[in-house]
């Protein structure tokens, strides 16, 4: 091949070059600038400029393609030098004709370094699975910024296909990489500086628009400000929505205020949703009053229903059910039971009454029994009658036997008369022992004893028509009142009359002992 031939073949390179650049919108940054590669073959005949040369001949024997030695090795790489950070939008590869096997399994890199021919980001790699699929002229579109273009290729074993070259190399006949120097754009000149909001000062080298906006901005140019109200002043660089909100906003913009509801102003960003409420309050936007039936005004914030207990008279899930009259104060807020019943009342809701005899009308809200009787009575409800010959009417609450007796008497009843030999007619209540002079402690005992004696013969008459009297009411109310039970069904049993009540019955060794005789006015 002559010299001038060459000359010619690289001017009518040069013109298809000029043709070609007219009708990019970038500038090829690739064209002439510093290249290198692998290995050389060929004393030079194949340089690495040959692929940056604008000569896109595809017969490696037209002279202006880059050839890497065919014997070297496993692994081959060609690499420009742009001269400058740039910012890339596409790379064009136009490789040598028919060596499609060759080319397969190529990596496009893109870095700032060289240490390693795979240095920075890979922005291509080949992995046709046929020879006839590897395109040999083709664009890639590699948009990254950096300053040096590697194109790289290897060979493992085994092989990644078996129609695959067994040698790594690389016959590059062209290698054009469009974009503009970072910082700046434009339509094939790049003459037109990135606006100041993009990040780093670096747009897109065709349209200008920057690629990430500087913080607080949004915008295909970066001009708009976020909003004041998303948090950090971050927002999405196309659309502007905040990524989160300040305290106390919502909505895309974050331009919504939460709800003065919401528990310390927080709501969720997108439904404003509170995420709790404010006591008293309920509901998503806790827009709803709790009830004013719960205990301090706290209710769930989804269903209303009041968190613990009800107020005082209230009950049910929310409260809103009246307590039975009968309760004092509260009753449970899931059955309604009384805490503690009126005076009168027992059970559950205190719907029935107490025995009529309980001391105080009072009785136990569980059992319906007495907690004590009124006078003359004794038993668990105090239905049954104490001795008529217990002094003052007393008897113990359980066993119906006498607290004491009058003089001359003693017993557990007091039905037995004291020996006659006893000082004044005192003798002990529980074995008949007479008391001496010193011993007593009544408070009548130094008096005239004949106005003790007719006191108590007076007493004792008295007392025995107002026992007949009681039993008479006694039997009759008994009688109503097992009517009365069978009737309501009340659960208290009518207690058994013990049967020592009778005020003469007395047990067999105080009968032994016992004197029946008339006391003797001496
Ligand atoms: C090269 O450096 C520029 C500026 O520092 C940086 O933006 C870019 O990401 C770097 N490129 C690579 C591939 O590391």
């Amino acid at each position: 091949m002559s010299n001038r031939k060459m000359v010619l073949g690289r001017e009518v390179c040069l013109i298809i070059f000029l043709v070609f650049t007219t009708i990019r919108s970038e500038e090829n940054l690739a064209l002439s600038k510093a290249a290198s590669q692998s290995s050389d073959i060929g004393n030079g005949r194949w340089p690495a400029s040959g692929a940056v040369d604008g000569c896109e001949e595809t017969d490696v024997f037209s002279d202006c393609c880059s050839h890497t030695d065919i014997r070297v090795s496993k692994t081959a790489w060609w690499r420009v030098d742009l001269g400058q950070i740039s910012t890339i939008d596409t790379i064009r590869i136009v490789y040598r004709d028919n060596f499609q096997q060759r080319l397969a399994g190529y990596q496009l890199y893109v870095s700032n370094t060289t240490t390693l021919p795979t240095d920075g980001v890979l922005c291509y790699e080949d992995t046709s699975s046929t020879n006839s699929s590897v395109q040999l002229v083709v664009t890639h579109q590699c948009p990254y910024v950096g300053r040096y273009v590697t194109v790289y290729n290897y060979r493992n074993n085994p092989k990644r296909y078996n129609w695959y070259s067994d040698d790594a190399l690389l016959e590059l006949c062209e290698v054009q990489v469009f974009g503009c120097p970072v910082g700046m754009y434009g339509n094939g000149d790049c003459n037109q500086v990135c606006p100041a909001s993009c990040y780093g000062r670096n747009c897109n080298s065709k349209t200008g628009s920057c690629i990430y906006c500087i913080q607080g901005k949004y915008g295909n140019t970066c001009e708009n400000d976020c909003s004041t109200n998303c948090k950090d002043s971050l927002c999405s660089n196309e659309s502007g929505f905040c990524f989160e909100c300040i305290h106390g906003k919502f909505g895309n913009a974050c331009d919504q205020v939460c709800s003065v509801s919401c528990k310390e102003g927080f709501c969720a960003k997108d439904t404003g949703y509170c995420h709790g409420c404010v006591d008293g309050k309920f509901g998503n936007s806790c827009g709803q009053q709790c009830s004013v039936n719960c205990k301090d005004r706290l209710c769930a914030k989804y269903t209303g229903y009041c968190n613990n207990e009800c107020i005082i008279g209230k009950h049910g899930e929310n409260c809103d059910q009246d307590c039975s009259v009968n309760c004092r104060d509260r009753c449970t807020r899931d059955n309604a039971t009384c805490i503690e019943c009126i005076t009168g009342k027992h059970g559950e809701t205190c719907d029935k009454d107490c025995p009529m005899n309980c001391e105080n009308n009072v009785c136990v809200r569980t059992t319906g029994l007495c907690n004590g009787c009124i006078a003359g009575r004794y038993g668990v409800t105090c239905s049954l009658t104490c001795p008529v010959t217990c002094k003052d009417f007393i008897c113990n609450q359980q066993t119906g036997h006498c607290l004491d007796c009058y003089p001359g008497k003693y017993g557990v009843v007091c039905g037995a008369d004291c020996p006659d030999k006893c000082t004044d007619n005192i003798c002990s209540k529980d074995n008949g022992r007479c008391l001496t002079t010193g011993s007593r402690n009544t408070e009548q005992s130094s008096a005239d004893s004949n106005m003790i004696i007719i006191a108590v013969l007076a007493t004792v008459c008295g007392l025995q028509l107002a026992a007949l009297i009681t039993t008479v009411i006694y039997h009759l109310r008994y009688r109503q009142k097992r009517k009365n039970s069978s009737n309501t069904g009340t659960d208290i049993k009518e207690e058994q009359s013990v049967p020592d009540t009778g005020y003469t019955s007395i047990s067999p060794r105080q009968e032994e002992t016992s004197h029946v005789y008339e006391m003797v006015v001496t």
